[in-house]
């Protein structure tokens, strides 16, 4: 006989069928009532012993976590809160779960203790909720950008080069360690290397991107990416997921209304694939902001929160006009910010971007045309020579979700802008060789996959949002 899914049997009316039931003990009460799981759907389904008829040592092993496999008859059930129940006729026990070491017990854990057996944690209604999202988000990028025309590329997880020019690069390498061969001025010789040069793991798809999207016109990558960079925080990871579009003969308004889409139909496609997992999301959020001191609390909930984002008008402005709010806002004067804003030029941190969002706007903002200096190499000069044309798209709870820019399309800006930044552009023939034979603008951005999933799910860590976090002294798993 085959098994039927929960999710399936508890949207059943066939009373009176046989069905086979397997999955694991969430909890089991007076000797009678248990709880069923098999991650079908957050919900359980009640099944019930006879245990009058039911042998003593079976009963005892029906321990939160024990995974069973039952044969019963699905009734209706007049417990309230469930409309179908099992009725159990014969129960096996398939793997036994010892009580007295099983660290889940049937209460409320700390999203840190979670954490810490993130091999277990997929076995609570949060995490389950949470990765049946996050699935949901990723489908619904392929699916948009598939109905678009784009093409899905596979960009290189292993690079010689450094997409960001930032430095934050995790080597890779297949030389002996403790003793690596050195050339004549006592460096160590990558030419002996397995690739026969210095490698890294990918920081970004970008270059390669640009390479396809100079053919193909519109392609988007989604893989992992990696930055060593030692950001103990709630919104960086060493080893994260990005989704970049890159898209020929686009500008900066075109990327900006492209990513806004993007943004709002992965939200909408949440809202209406995963209206269980969000429902639970939002009243487990409103569950813990009942601790919180009223002006603490969120004006909106998670779900308010979604519609209005997935429906209302980004905000566009530039960077310039940021700077004169941020420099007027009352938290500057105050002296609040840790970073005070004084001149035009300052890079901007996670403190101001959630002040323009959550209190100055309140809703997303998409801030264009930074300082060059504060930007990568590649992105296009403005005529007034001091700004880029760059886009950040800023999320409430959340900072930058977004970075991406029109690209510099012409060669020798391009040439004189990595010079003066110190970018190796012998090692990047291959990237100016697109300026060099055909150039035409082209735009594309980079979206943290993670830190949609934070915003759409309400955690408040990106490690809750990932299977496995890799950061900064973490590799556990
Ligand atoms: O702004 P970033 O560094 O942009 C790029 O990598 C460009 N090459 C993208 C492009 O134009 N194709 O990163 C893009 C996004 C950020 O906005 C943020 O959402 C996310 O990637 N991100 C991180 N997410 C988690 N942990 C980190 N350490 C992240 N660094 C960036
Ligand atoms: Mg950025």
């Amino acid at each position: 006989m085959k098994r039927t899914k929960v999710k399936e049997l508890l949207n059943s009316t066939a009373y009176g069928a046989e069905i086979k039931l397997q999955g694991w003990v969430r909890t089991f009460r007076n000797n009678q009532f248990i709880a069923v799981n098999d991650g079908s759907t957050i919900n359980n389904i009640q099944a019930v012993v006879d245990f009058q008829n039911t042998d003593e040592a079976t009963l005892k092993r029906l321990t939160t976590g024990a995974a069973i496999s039952i044969i019963g008859e699905l009734i209706e059930s007049m417990g309230k809160g469930q409309k179908v129940e099992v009725k159990v006729k014969t129960l096996e026990i398939l793997g036994d779960s010892d009580a007295e070491i099983f660290p889940l017990q049937p209460k409320k854990h700390s999203l840190e203790f979670l954490r810490e057996i993130a091999h277990l944690r997929f076995r609570t209604n949060t995490f389950n909720a949470v990765f049946k999202v996050r699935h949901a988000l990723a489908f619904a990028v392929h699916q948009f950008f598939n109905e678009k025309g784009f093409v899905y590329l596979h960009t290189p997880i292993i690079t010689a080069s450094d997409a960001e020019g930032a430095g934050e690069m995790f080597r890779v390498t297949s030389l002996d360690f403790d003793n690596p061969p050195r050339d004549e001025a006592g460096k160590v010789d990558f030419k002996q290397d397995f690739f026969g040069k210095s490698t890294n793991l990918t920081v970004s798809g970008q270059l390669e991107g640009e390479l396809a999207a100079m053919a193909l016109g519109e392609i988007y990558t989604f893989g992992p990416t990696f930055r060593a960079e030692n950001s103990n925080t709630t919104r960086h990871l060493a080893e994260f997921w990005m989704i970049e579009p890159e898209v020929a003969f686009n500008d900066l308004e075109d990327n900006a209304a492209l990513a806004e889409g993007l943004l709002q139909y992965v939200i909408q496609y949440a809202l209406e694939n995963c209206a269980d997992e969000l429902e639970f999301l939002n009243n487990r959020l409103l569950e813990e902001e009942k601790s919180k001191p009223m002006d603490e609390r969120s004006e909106m909930d998670l779900l308010t929160k979604l519609r209005f984002a997935s429906t209302s008008d980004f905000e566009r402005l530039t960077y310039t006009e940021a700077i004169e709010i941020l420099k007027n806002s009352t938290p500057n004067k105050k002296k609040k910010f840790k970073y005070l804003i004084e001149h035009w030029g300052a890079d901007l941190q996670s403190e101001h971007e959630r002040y323009l969002v959550e209190k100055h706007f309140k809703k997303p903002v998409i801030l264009t045309d930074y300082p060059k200096d504060i930007k990568s190499f590649y992105m296009r000069l403005n005529d007034d020579g001091k700004t880029v044309r760059a886009m950040d798209i800023l999320f409430p709870g959340i900072g930058e979700i977004i970075g991406g820019s029109q690209r510099e399309e012409r060669l020798d800006y391009l040439e004189k802008r990595m010079d003066e930044m110190h970018i190796p552009k012998d090692e990047l023939y291959w990237y100016l060789d697109t300026r060099r034979f055909g150039t035409a603008p082209h735009a594309g951005f980079g979206l943290g996959f993670e830190r949609l999933v934070l915003f759409v799910t309400g955690m408040t860590n990106i490690r809750d949002v990932i299977p496995f976090p890799r950061a900064p002294k973490t590799a556990e798993f």
